[in-house]
């Protein structure tokens, strides 16, 4: 690995949930680990008022998110690793001199030696990014003289392709694009780098990754969970915006690109736009409707108990149509996925947490074994993206016995059969990749603006067309019943997990 420079990472919007929850326990896997530099400060900012001590307190010693790692560390290592933290108040509207931040940073930077290496990370609310963009820029801070200056900007990048545009121009103006880093946390996912690996670093599967044996393409997105305390950030969202058009088509892109010419992160990145430019735009309303489905969770009984709806979340609108499942089928127009569908959908109040694609090949062109099972099942590839990461190969065998019956078998590996297996969560992986400068895992500005390009007539189409229905769909089910329907293969949804085999309920077999 190589080795990373002294720096200092200034998080903007420190005393919320996301730097609670997701960065400082990545920072301190990232120092457990010995991935840090020699020297290396983490300076928080933030409207609420709080010391450094209290900022330590809250996001560190009395953490919720990292009691478990901490509790089995000495307390001098947490207490190296605290010290490293600092607190800086902004203001109510993060308007408070900036000229101060940056003394406070010039002092920092004296004191931990960071070599004038500074990662800014925007956690705040998104209409916030420009005005701060615009402040560090005003403070001499974007530039990079002496040393580095990035920039990462956490989703939403834009509520639709227009303010994406303008949020792209806008960063532009203070940041190059180089300094960007806009942030999709599934691409930190193992799982979805070997995506490549698997496609690109094997002879057998690339051959037939194209039109001629590939049937459908399936991905499913669910979570157990409702929109828990986001109501008021989801109802303006959607599961649209919140899943599908940031880590969904991430995924879609690295199934559909061709292969780089080399692992170069521009490389790659110039293969997924071209993969994200080439899905089929859906132009009309009619064929919106025909192509894509919303729902939303209902009140539910479930043994006795009863489930909230989304309506009833809080920060909800009681009449909101907002939907909290999605289901797109589309095409891509190029030489080697014409013609194959792709379904896509994504939920919440689902039966099970799980994230897969489903690689469906085509069944053999002539019948030469009788058995009716062996052509209902097509062969699969299943990249399970998680939990329980893996891939699993489904295929025909003949079962022993007289005649020629077949059924269907698996292969399968799991990274938890590695010896050397460490999945690294994906923050720490995107922390890491952003300190040394590498971008290979982070959206430029023109793949997010291609994702947009596909989403916002669907978007437009949902908001304004008072034929589109929001289904309802109870609580634990695999949404509206009628995007059973959407799926035209014959074989329907792969709804995993629904012949669980164990407690944890995972099982990739099924
Ligand atoms: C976030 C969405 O980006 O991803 C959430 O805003 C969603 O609504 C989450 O729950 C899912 O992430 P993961 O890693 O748990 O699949």
């Amino acid at each position: 690995m190589k080795k990373i420079p002294n720096q200092m990472l200034i998080i903007f919007g420190a005393s919320g949930d996301l730097t609670t929850r997701k960065l400082i326990p990545a920072i301190f896997d990232l120092y457990k680990d010995g991935h840090l530099p020699e020297s290396f400060a983490v300076l928080g900012v933030s409207r609420s008022h709080l010391s450094n001590k209290e900022f330590r307190d809250k996001s560190i010693w009395k953490s919720p998110f990292l009691q478990k790692a901490i509790a089995k560390q000495e307390d001098d290592f947490i207490k190296t690793f605290a010290e490293k933290f600092h607190y800086h108040d902004l203001g109510s509207d993060y308007d408070r001199s900036y000229d101060d931040l940056a003394q406070k940073i010039a002092e920092l930077n004296e004191q931990y030696q960071t070599q004038g290496n500074y990662i800014f990370y925007l956690s705040t609310p998104p209409s916030l990014y420009g005005t701060i963009a615009k402040n560090l820029n005003e403070a001499n801070l974007s530039q990079e003289n002496g040393g580095f200056r990035r920039l990462i900007v956490e989703k939403p990048f834009g509520y639709d392709l227009e303010s994406a545009k303008k949020l792209n121009e806008t960063l532009h103006h203070y940041f190059e694009e180089k300094q960007v880093y806009r942030i999709d946390h599934y691409l930190g996912k193992e799982t979805v780098q070997n995506l490549l690996v698997t496609r690109f670093s094997n002879s057998i599967f690339e051959p037939l990754w194209n039109r001629r044996y590939i049937h459908h393409v399936e991905i499913t997105n669910a979570e157990t969970v409702g929109v828990e305390k986001r109501g008021g950030y989801y109802d303006k969202s959607g599961a649209l915006r919140d899943m599908f058009q940031s880590h969904l088509l991430q995924i879609v892109s690295l199934i559909v690109m061709e292969p780089p010419i080399s692992a170069d992160a521009e490389e790659i990145r110039d293969e997924k736009v071209k993969a994200l430019k080439s899905l089929r735009i859906m132009k009309s309303d009619e064929e919106i409707i025909k192509n894509t489905l919303r729902g939303q969770y209902v009140t539910t009984q479930i043994e006795g108990r009863t489930h909230k709806g989304y309506r009833e979340e809080e920060g909800v609108n009681p009449e909101s149509t907002t939907e909290t499942f999605a289901a797109i089928k589309f095409y891509v127009d190029n030489w080697r996925w014409k013609g194959v569908p792709f379904y896509v959908r994504t939920g919440k109040a689902m039966p099970t947490k799980v994230t897969e694609a489903v690689i469906h090949f085509k069944t053999p062109p002539h019948e030469v074994f009788m058995s009716q099972d062996a052509f209902r099942k097509d062969n699969k590839l299943i990249i399970r993206i998680q939990p329980n990461e893996g891939i699993l190969i489904k295929f025909g065998v003949k079962v022993p016995g007289l005649g020629f019956h077949v059924d269907q078998a698996n292969m399968e590996f799991y990274y938890s059969d590695l010896e050397s297996a460490q999945v690294m969560d994906a923050y720490e992986r995107l922390l890491l990749d952003a300190m040394q400068g590498d971008t290979t895992l982070y959206a430029r500005a023109d793949e997010v603006e291609a994702a947009w390009r596909f989403v916002d007539p669907i978007l437009k189409c949902w908001e304004n067309n008072p034929a589109v229905n929001t289904y309802g769909y109870s609580v634990g089910t695999w949404g509206p019943r009628n995007s059973d329907e959407m799926i035209e293969d014959s074989f329907g949804w792969r709804n995993p997990g629904d012949h669980l085999t164990d407690e944890t309920g995972f099982c990739i077999l099924c």
